[in-house]
This record gives structure tokens, sequence and C-alpha cells, in this order.
């Protein structure tokens, strides 16, 4: 294959906002008696805001109507922006901006994928608004990795074929969304977690381009 496109997902990849969905949503549970620890918030990433809070409900055994829901999200979301915006772009995460001004050195197109609805809000205080190619995000895309919906809108906003595109996923469900696309996916964080991932490094700062060329005769041999 030639890789002419990257899409990097953005919490856990590019930034470490784990955190601050961690300490919002902590929040919530504590104001509603919900026991919600580290481990479970695990299992919210990749996974939208509703989604979340329908595990986070699951969790403690809790059962709202709608009009609840809506207003723990919103509650939820507007602690989180708070948190995001404190931003600053020292919480790069180490290698991120390094490989991805390599790539646009070499003429591949660089894009972002991610379910959060925030995007635009964190690429500013992170002051990385001007330099993807395109951003597919919680706003212009509307189904939940591990549908492959959100890569393949990255991919057409930069015309590059999904064959030749390779997704940087920290997420089961994103790392299920990059193969439901057809694209090749480098997962970032734990093999033993991100078991589905044609090849898994611990993040973007052991990358550069010589490994990625090294990746696309590994992903020729399956
Ligand atoms: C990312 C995160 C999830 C988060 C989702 C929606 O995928 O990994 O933890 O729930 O975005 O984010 P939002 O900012 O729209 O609430
Ligand atoms: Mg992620």
């Amino acid at each position: 294959m030639q890789i002419k496109a990257c899409i990097f997902d953005l919490d856990g990849v590019i930034v470490d906002t784990a955190k601050y969905h961690y300490l919002a949503w902590k929040r919530l549970t504590d104001d509603l008696g919900i026991v919600f620890t580290e481990s479970d918030n695990e299992r919210l990433k990749g996974v939208s805001r509703m989604a979340s809070l329908d595990i986070i409900l699951q969790i403690g055994k809790v059962e709202v109507d709608i009009s609840e829901k809506e207003e723990y999200a919103r509650l939820k979301n507007s602690w989180y922006i708070d948190y995001i915006n404190q931003m600053t772009p020292d919480e790069i995460l180490p290698g991120a901006l390094r490989f991805i001004r390599e790539l646009k050195a070499s003429n591949i197109r660089v894009a972002l994928g991610s379910a959060s609805k925030n995007t635009p809000l964190i690429l500013e205080r992170v002051r990385l608004n001007s330099v993807f190619d395109a951003v597919a995000d919680g706003n212009n895309v509307h189904k939940a990795k591990p549908d492959p919906e959100v890569f393949l809108t990255a991919a057409g906003m930069v015309g590059v074929k999904p064959a030749n595109c390779v997704v940087f996923e920290d997420a089961v469900a994103g790392i299920k969304a990059a193969l439901n696309a057809g694209m090749k996916c480098v997962g970032i964080g734990s093999p033993e977690i991100l078991t589905e991932a044609h090849i898994v490094v611990k993040g973007l700062d052991e990358m550069n381009l010589d490994r990625l060329h090294d990746m696309e005769k590994l992903f020729d041999n399956g």
C-alpha cells in the first residue's frame, strides 16, 4: 500500500483530555451518588457523550427520563468545558506535532477524526486549529465509532481513498471504526487492549517517517 493520508483521533492521541472527561463525569456521579472509578472511565474512551452517560447510569443502576439525561449531559459538558478552557499548547502529547509536520513536509495529508463536539475548542486552545488539512468531528459526523463514518468523512475531505489511509487510535471502538472503513490502523496504547490494531505503539513519540514506511511494507504482508 501507499500511505497518502494519516487520520488522527484527538482524545488520547493528540491530547490527553480523558482526565478532564473523568473529572467532569466524576462531579456528576458524585452528585448522583454513583460510584465511578478511573477504570470505569476507560470504557468511555471514544464513546459519544450520550452513550457515555448511558454507561454511567447503567453502572449506578440509575433510571432517568430523557429530559433529565439531557440536563446531566449539559451539566457534565459545562464542567468539561471549564477544564478545556484552561488547556495550553504544552498539553499536546509528545511527538504529535513533530510527526504531523514530518508528514506534511512529505506531502502526506493529515486529518483529524474525533467523536468530540468540543474538537474546535480543544484545537484552538492547544493552537492546532490550522494544522490539519481536514477535521471530521462530532459536529459534522453523526454515527458514533465503531461506525466508519468519521474516518470516511475525513478521508473524503482530503480526497484520499480509504485503502491509502492509516488511522491512529487509542480506543477499541475507534480501531473497529478504522477497520470498518477499510483503513489500516495503528493503536496508541497497550497491545493487550488494542488487539485488533494492525500495529500498536505507545505514543506518537515512537513515530517518524521511516517507521511509517516500514509499516507500509508490514501492512502489505498482512
Ligand atoms: C471522544 C472521547 C470520549 C467523549 C467523546 C465525545 O471520543 O474519547 O470520551 O465522550 O469524544 O466528546 P464530547 O466533547 O463531544 O463530549
Ligand atoms: Mg481517543
